[in-house]
């Protein structure tokens, strides 16, 4: 497998970080992971936007981010992939400096970049019957906007996610259910959809984006509001959302079936219109 690593492509098995890249000592860096559909990147300029932001607020001044969309494009042609479907994950950060010190190292230091690829595969399974959660407390910090490298306490809560035989787990902030370890979460009641509104306590995911748009074209309500934990039971439906994850329906959350225990109606509206979305190349 070809990466990008500092202006090269090289194996995988060639690439040499040092044990002082402050993305390993600190995790102090940042990442974005962006897919294709028909071999193209799929909401490019959003991602773009985003990444610039998480550079901008952890202060990593990394001049070519209008470099990334050739070298992420030519690591697609290098791997020869004949799935159009992939995602990458393009990771910056801080830069290597010794002795071990938290403040910033000096302005020459430069800052580290790594780009994979990989194959994505359809999972639908998930897609036609749905996915278990859970609800886990939000340990996180209080920066979620920023897309950090630091994923501990999503790790940990995936983590128990998976040893209660689950997909993902739902952080609850001061009794709110604010998004997924890895996804953005919706609810369904009486016809009108409920996510978290974007603050700092959220991702503000480029999946979550595309969706409100196709709910106000296909005429369905959105309420930006985080759903109360007391009030789950008073939804229909659930569903996640992210790059790789697209829509998902959420039919069980712990020991709780939801409704019949299949994908929602609305659910299944939305993926198919964002299914349509992505058919219809408008994004090109
Ligand atoms: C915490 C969190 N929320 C939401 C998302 C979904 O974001 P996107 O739709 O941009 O993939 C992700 C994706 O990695 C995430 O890590």
């Amino acid at each position: 497998m070809i990466v990008y690593f500092n202006g090269q492509f090289q194996e995988l098995n060639e690439v040499k970080i040092s044990p002082f890249d402050r993305g390993f000592l600190y995790a102090d860096g940042v990442y974005e992971v962006i897919r294709t559909y028909y071999g193209k990147l799929f909401k490019y300029a959003d991602h773009l936007e985003r990444f610039k932001a998480s550079l901008d607020a952890i202060k990593i001044n990394y001049a070519e981010t209008d470099l990334l969309e050739q070298n992420i494009y030519k690591l697609f042609e290098l791997n020869k992939y004949t799935n159009p479907n992939i995602s990458f994950y393009i990771q910056i950060t801080r830069g290597v400096s010794f002795p071990r010190k938290h403040p910033f190292p000096s302005a020459d230091v430069k800052p580290t970049v790594f780009i994979s690829a990989s194959t994505i595969e359809n999972d639908e399974h998930a897609i036609n019957k749905g996915i278990k959660a859970i609800l886990e407390e939000d340990t996180r910090w209080t920066r979620c906007n920023i897309k950090s490298v630091s994923l501990l306490p999503a790790v940990l809560a995936n983590q128990h996610a998976v040893e209660e035989g689950a997909e993902e787990a739902i952080m609850i902030r001061d009794g709110l259910l604010m998004e997924g370890s890895h996804t953005n979460f919706w609810g369904i009641k009486n016809g009108e959809v409920w996510t978290a509104p974007l603050s700092n306590l959220i991702l503000p995911g480029i999946t979550r984006t595309v969706i409100l748009e196709i709910c106000s074209y296909i005429g369905i309500r959105v309420n930006e509001q985080a759903i109360d934990k007391n009030d789950i039971n008073n939804f229909d439906e659930f569903f996640i959302s992210g790059t790789t994850t697209e829509v998902k329906p959420v039919t069980q959350i712990g020991a709780d079936v939801i409704g019949s225990g299949v994908p929602g109606e609305i659910t299944c509206r939305i993926y198919d219109a964002y299914l349509k979305y992505v058919e219809s190349r408008n994004w090109f």
